[in-house]
């Protein structure tokens, strides 16, 4: 059995990760070892098949030298200390990570099998060690047009995001929740019905927003009764880092050979797990609408589409309706009046599952299958 050393199963990434490693009894095909960053020796709480009932130390380089594989959702800086010193100290195991710091090296590998399965075994073979999980949004907006990426029918993107608060964090998920309340519990106290004064109502919303006391400690600005139109740190061209892996991403999971542009604005909005995207699609060539469809129904399983209706776009095509699910819904299809190669399209998906957890679960049974 494969040795498989796990860090960060406390996260919430991690969290969602041993559920579905749960569900899926992927426990069965390895022996198990928990490493904890802050608690080794105490005993192990997740409770598998094949595993050690003390937790290991994470920053143990010999311990973990003895793993045939590492999955790590313990973030980045955890990434930055350990995975160069371990492979200096000659570990040549497979290296599997949430986080996004080896990403774009030139050895790691994206993964996201139901896109780059095929380019996945070619690096397997050739001895690459290090598997990364891609950015939640590209890897979401991939699954939702792996059909047109698969026939070559995209000229450029543009993808203007909204953003779940859980992209932040857990921290940042709580934080959301008590902006509303410290809102609604000062707005709301008098009674559930204002509408007949509600302009001053808004007032008092946006001086409360304002207030010392509103907690922005993570956020550093109110997301509730608002939005935020920077994620991650600012590049030189105007970008901010989260746009530009956008782009980046696509093109290296892709391997393509001529650069397919991909750009546009992310914002945090007040939704909690799902990441949804607005997407202008330049097309190739004019593609009829009933062909875009079947490409992007039989690229994967997981795609959704969902027909350009009003009910089924506000039924189906939301965080609510996405929202722990694994299914990636697409819809707000049409030709746009720029032209009829310009696609419109609006894709939702759940950031911790097919945008963190499940790539990784699936890149161990492509080691195993090796
Ligand atoms: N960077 C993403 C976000 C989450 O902030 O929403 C992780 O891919």
């Amino acid at each position: 059995m494969m040795k498989l050393g796990i860090v960060g199963w406390r996260g919430m990434v991690g969290q969602v990760l041993m559920e579905r490693m749960i569900e899926s009894s992927d426990f069965n095909h390895f022996e198990s070892i928990f490493f904890s960053t802050s608690q080794k020796g105490e005993n192990n709480p997740i409770k598998v098949p094949n595993s050690n009932p003390i937790l290991q130390d994470a920053f143990d380089l010999n311990e973990l030298k003895k793993m045939d594989i590492i999955l790590t959702c313990q973030g980045g800086d955890y990434t930055k200390k350990v995975h160069s010193e371990l492979r200096a100290s000659g570990f040549i195991g497979y290296w599997v990570d949430a986080a996004s710091t080896l990403r774009m090296e030139q050895n790691a590998i994206i993964a996201l099998d139901p896109i780059n399965k095929n380019n996945i075994q070619a690096a397997i073979k050739n001895n690459q060690k290090d598997f990364i999980g891609g950015n939640c949004t590209v890897s979401l907006m991939m699954l939702a047009l792996g059909g047109l990426f698969k026939n070559d029918s995209i000229e450029w993107v543009t993808t203007m995001t909204y953003q779940a608060a859980s992209g932040a964090g857990a921290r940042h998920m709580n934080e959301l929740l008590r902006q509303m309340k410290f809102v609604t519990d000062r707005v709301m106290a008098d009674s559930e019905d204002q509408s007949s004064q509600i302009l001053q109502v808004e007032k008092k919303v946006k001086n409360l927003l304002s207030d010392p006391h509103f907690p922005i400690d993570n956020f550093g600005y109110p997301l509730a009764f608002n939005l935020l139109p920077w994620i991650d740190s600012e590049l030189d061209n105007g970008q901010s880092r989260e746009e530009w892996k956008g782009g980046a991403e696509v093109n290296k999971i892709l391997q393509t050979k001529s650069i397919i542009p991909i750009d546009g604005t992310c914002v945090r909005v007040s939704a909690m797990r799902c990441h949804s995207q607005a997407l202008t699609i330049k097309l190739k060539k004019d593609i009829p609408m009933d062909e875009i469809e079947s490409m992007i129904k039989e690229q994967n399983d997981w795609v959704k589409f969902v027909p350009n209706t009003k009910e089924e776009s506000l039924k189906t095509l939301t965080p609510q309706f996405a929202s722990g699910s694994l299914q990636i819904p697409i819809g707000r299809m049409r030709k746009m009046n720029l032209g009829p190669t310009y696609l419109n399209a609006f894709t939702v998906g759940d950031q911790l599952l097919w945008g963190a957890a499940e790539p990784l679960r699936r890149m161990l049974h492509l080691l195993l299958e090796q």
